[in-house]
């Protein structure tokens, strides 16, 4: 049973405060979780209470962690802590309302992560044993962010996320090896030529591309992309680190973020180069569409997120039939790790997979419906960090838990991020020879 629960506020890898919650059971069982928080939020995630006012520019979350102790604390105290469905519903029961606005999703989240913690604690078993069973055994492909553009770095490029994934690795460890040597060969190419090594929020570079563009017009734009410049640098790296492109080696994935380039005109903006250019640089979604048929084809590219707009579910059902046989397609902001969009888009064939952000929906319980319903849908789950994160690792865990078989957890810098892969490599080392790692074989719904 629940014995005591105790929310404070600390701060997140952006410096801007977040939840954390302590919960203690009857029989010494102790949980500890810290909630992490987006930048490219999509419009239908579960509400992060931020007070307003003065201190920390309005982001404080004291309201939020009042909430967990003075409301959430007395009505999950005595409950019994392995009943998650219970803890969660009880207090989405309280909040009632659909996106959490009264109790606030970090405040709920911080609760139903530290009671599964201490539940597992209580048990003396870790966190993904816990949650998944005897059947918990398969370690997650990366997804290595190592190039940040969009709403997170200062960079040239307009799409958010340029990540590798070392799809021919025989084990996770050995693709942490190949993804460190192949982001510290990116770190030598960018100075060579240079560019800035400094990095964004998720630990990758965020470059400049001045050397690559003799003169910044949009002709010289439109002959080459900064979107395939990046790529460019990603095959250059691979290549110089010793390592192959395609199945035997590194594949790519991108997420374009979407959302934060489409207007009321309908139009995809690329804004970084709408304001070197002082003038529009645009595309419908059907030269978008074009666009990444065309960076699929010269590419070793096999995943794309948010290729298109929360909004624009008929650019995503357009994709989805032309390339989605041949590229996982992934919806994020689309989504929201809701059960209810995630219903609509297998009702619509709009995507072939779902990221997995436990802070969009706001309990444990509803992420795990969200995975499973994804998956009994023979479609795959990218189990997700968020740009602003925290040393908590449950979804390093998760993602064993529910061998989701694909984690995005950013680059390998910060350790924010490499929090994450080194819980992972703990638990491969506990796993032992029980330890599966898929590789390219985790993309079973594609046909290559
Ligand atoms: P966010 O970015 O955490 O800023 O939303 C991550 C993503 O879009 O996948
Ligand atoms: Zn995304």
């Amino acid at each position: 049973k629940i014995v005591k629960v105790l929310g404070r506020q600390i701060l997140d890898s952006r410096g801007t405060p977040t939840v954390e919650v302590e919960l203690w059971t009857e029989f010494g069982g102790h949980g500890i979780a810290k909630v992490p928080s987006g930048a490219s939020t999509g419009a239908n995630e579960a509400l992060e209470l931020r007070d307003g006012g003065k201190a920390y520019d309005g982001k404080g979350v004291t309201k939020a962690v009042a909430n967990v102790n003075d409301k959430i604390a007395p009505l999950v105290i005595g409950m019994e802590v392995r009943d998650q469905l219970s803890i969660d519903q009880a207090m989405i029961d309280l909040d009632g309302t659909e996106f959490k606005k009264n109790l606030g999703a970090n405040a709920m989240l911080g609760v139903s992560l530290a009671a599964a913690k201490a539940a597992a604690d209580e048990m003396e078993m870790p966190l993904y044993a816990y949650l998944g069973g005897p059947g918990a055994h398969q370690l997650p492909v990366p997804m290595l962010n190592v190039i940040n553009g969009g709403e997170h770095a200062d960079s040239a490029v307009d799409f958010q996320e340029f990540m590798i994934m070392p799809v021919g690795a025989p084990t996770f460890s050995e693709a942490v090896r190949w993804s460190s040597e192949t982001f510290h060969m990116l770190k030598s190419l960018l100075k060579a030529k240079g560019d800035i090594t400094a990095v964004g929020d998720e630990g990758g570079f965020a470059p400049n591309f001045k050397w690559a563009y003799k003169e910044e017009t949009a002709a010289a734009f439109k002959a080459k992309m900064p979107v395939e410049v990046a790529l460019d640098l990603l095959e250059e790296a691979v290549q110089k680190a010793g390592y192959k492109l395609g199945k035997e080696g590194f594949m790519f994935a991108m997420d374009a973020a979407a959302s934060e380039l489409y207007f009321d005109d309908k139009k995809y903006h690329f804004k970084k180069l709408e304001k070197i250019l002082g003038t529009e640089f645009s595309m419908t979604s059907e030269e978008l569409n074009t666009f990444y048929e065309k960076l699929v084809n010269n590419y070793p590219i096999v995943s794309i997120e948010d290729a298109f707009a929360e909004t624009d579910w008929d650019g995503f059902v357009k994709f989805n039939q032309e390339i989605g046989k041949n590229v996982q397609n992934v919806g994020d902001d689309l989504y929201t790790t809701n059960p209810k969009f995630i219903r609509e888009g297998i009702h619509l064939d709009a995507t072939n997979s779902v990221l997995i952000k436990l802070n969009q929906i706001g309990t444990l319980s509803e992420t795990i419906e969200a995975i499973q319903m994804t998956q009994k849908n023979n479609w795959t789950a990218v189990v997700s960090h968020r740009s602003g994160e925290t040393e908590d690792t449950t979804i390093a865990d998760l993602s064993v838990a529910f061998n989701a078989g694909q984690i995005k957890t950013g680059s390998m810098s910060r350790s924010d991020r490499i929090a994450k892969y080194n819980r992972l490599l703990e638990i491969e080392d506990e796993l032992g020879s029980n330890a599966v790692y898929l590789g390219a074989k985790t993309f079973y719904n594609l046909q290559w």
